[in-house]
Formats: structure tokens, sequence, C-alpha cells
């Protein structure tokens, strides 16, 4: 995906040290939904308001990531995570162990969890961490909201683990970059799956395994583990039981229709991803829409979205969501 042509050229992303005048600044980007590069012990994020769908697809615009991963949510302490997730006793006693620190824990999400489903791709679970990086943890409590943050380089690259490499790759897409020094760990964290009373380790990472089992016993792989997560856990995406019928122009009597843009006939479309036709405004809406006609239909039309940018991203969900996948 190359989204340059579409956006306007953008002034390189300023860099700033961490002092709380630096932090204040960049409490205020996030909160006015843009994107700040981040230091976390592990390696350097991607951050943004987790709460703000449009500022999350900024995200995947900035990475030119083809698909819509779902994204860790960082927090700055348990009163926070609690909000977010439900945590059983085991994922309370592995938080308290290992948070702040390179942890990452798959969690079923609150009822009133406020994270975009494009953070989490639509998944019933969420994944959170506090990451140990004093700079990065005083963000997080100015904005009083989990950032989302995926390793911050551009899709396919190498992750970052200075601010250096950040301005090298993302400058120009990205509004500002905190420079809080070298990773200590400069590996990613590791993410462990709770589910009933197992644990599964579906990434390794900067925590080691032993320490781990130590509070949980033997971790599963994620393929020997089927029998031990509930059911759609290991869904990567949210996938729709209605049939859907994509590249749609119009809906057939019985059928939902999901639009884009200003609807071409004078059909009342069901939902609209984005009535100005904004790729990242769809982006946003994408899998909240998909799961609301999906309650009340058996049958979607969805119109046809553009290929560039991030609809590449859109796209390949849709045809995946369409073709039993
Ligand atoms: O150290 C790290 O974890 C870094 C720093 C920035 O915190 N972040 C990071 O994020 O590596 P990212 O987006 O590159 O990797 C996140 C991984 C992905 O493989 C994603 O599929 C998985 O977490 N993930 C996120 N939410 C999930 C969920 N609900 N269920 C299963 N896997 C999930
Ligand atoms: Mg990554």
């Amino acid at each position: 995906m190359n989204s340059d042509s579409e956006l306007p050229p953008r002034v390189p992303a300023p860099i700033r040290g961490a002092s709380p005048a630096d932090l204040d600044e960049a409490a205020r980007v996030i909160l006015s939904g843009g994107l700040v590069a981040v230091p976390t012990e592990t390696v350097y994020g991607l951050a943004a308001d987790a709460t703000n769908g449009l500022a999350v697809a900024k995200i995947f615009t900035a990475k030119g990531r083809p698909s819509f991963n779902p994204l860790i949510c960082h927090v700055s302490n348990l009163a926070m995570a609690a909000e977010l997730a439900e945590f059983s006793p085991l994922a309370l006693s592995l938080a308290r162990a290992f948070w702040p620190g390179p942890l990452t824990l798959v969690l079923p999400r609150t009822r009133t969890c406020p994270v975009s489903d494009l953070a989490t791709a639509g998944l019933d679970t969420i994944a959170l961490r506090s990451p140990k990086h004093v700079a990065t943890l005083g963000l997080i409590e100015r904005v009083g909201r989990p950032l989302a943050a995926p390793s911050a380089n551009p899709s396919e690259t190498i992750s970052p683990t200075t601010a250096a490499h950040v301005a090298h790759n993302l400058a120009s897409k990205i509004d500002l970059i905190i420079d809080g020094g070298a990773c200590s760990a400069g590996l990613e964290s590791t993410i462990i799956a709770l589910a009933g009373s197992g644990a599964v380790m579906l990434r390794p990472g900067a925590l080691e395994r032993s320490q781990i089992e130590s509070l949980t016993g033997p971790l599963a792989s994620p393929d020997a583990s089927k029998g031990i997560l509930a059911p759609g856990m290991m869904r990567r995406h949210y996938a729709p039981r209605a049939r859907l019928r994509l590249n749609a122009l119009d809906p057939q009597p019985g059928e939902a229709y999901l639009a884009f843009g200003a609807p071409p006939k004078p059909h009342s479309p069901s939902l609209n991803l984005s009535i100005r036709g904004d790729l990242e405004e769809a982006a946003s809406n994408l899998f909240a829409m998909l799961r609301a006609l999906d309650e009340s239909h058996d049958s979607i039309a969805e119109a046809p979205i553009p290929g560039h940018g991030i609809g590449e991203a859109i796209n390949g969900r849709l045809s995946r969501a369409g073709g039993n996948s």
C-alpha cells in the first residue's frame, strides 16, 4: 500500500524529550486524534487514543498495514486496565507480578470497554499491557485513556528501538516523536491469552516463559489450546454470521445495506461507513457496523470501497469476512 500520493505532504514530526512540558504537548496531540511515537522498554510504539476510532485508523495508514491486526492497548495502572478487561484471579496475579513490564495479557473485554472496535479488530478480547517506561506511563496518565500502539515501524520492517529509527522510517507520517532513549529490552512483549483456567503463549517475547510459568504452570501453545479456549477466542477478527455480498450498488429485498459515500440511488442505507467517502472514517466504523447489521439481518450487501490507502485493508477484511476464512 502506498498512500503517500493521496495524503497532503506533511512536515516531519518534531522529536521531543520527556520533560513534563514535552509530555503535556504529546498528550494534547493524542487527545486531538494525532499519532505520537513513544518509548517503551521493549520497542518504540506508535500511539493513538485507543477510544478514538479515527485516530486508530491513522495508525494503520501510517504503518502501511494492508490488514487490520488487533493492537495492544497500553495502560498506566491496573485500575485503568480493569475498566477495559475482565481480570480473573490468575490475570490479576500476572499483572501484579509483571506490570509495568513486557507482558501483554489478552483478556475478555468488559461490556463497557470504551476502546474502538478497530483497535481490537472486532474481537471480544483485548490485549493490554503497562509499559515500563516513565515517559510513556506519564503520557498515559496525562491522557487518562488507554493508548493503542503497535511497534512504530512501517509494516514488514524491523521494530525500532531508538527515536532515530522512528524518525528515519515514519517521521513524515506522524505528529510527534518522544525520545526516551534506547529501549532496554529491544524485543517485543510476551503475549499471554487467558481464558477459563488456561494460559496460552501467543507470542514469545521479552518476558521469559519460566517466569510466567512460575505463576501459571505450563503454558499451552496456541495450537494445543483449542480445547481450553472459549470458542472464538483465537479468531483474530470478528467473523459475521450473515451472508455478505460485496461491491453491491443496490440492496436486494431483505438485505441490509452497508453504504460508503453518498448512496448512488435513493435507497436508505441501513448504515453508512462514511457519508463523505473518507476511508479512515470507514475503517473506524467497519467492525462496529458489521456487527450491528449482523445482529439484525441474515444478509448484508456492502458498497464498493476504493482500494487505495487504508481501503486495501478494508477490502481485504471484507473479502475474508465474505469468504469464510
Ligand atoms: O512490546 C510490544 O508488545 C510492542 C510495544 C509497542 O508495546 N507492541 C507490539 O505491538 O509489538 P504489535 O501490534 O506489533 O503486536 C501486537 C500483537 C499482534 O500480533 C496481534 O495480533 C496481537 O498482539 N493481539 C492484539 N490483540 C489481540 C487479541 N485480542 N487476541 C489475540 N492477539 C492479539
Ligand atoms: Mg510489530
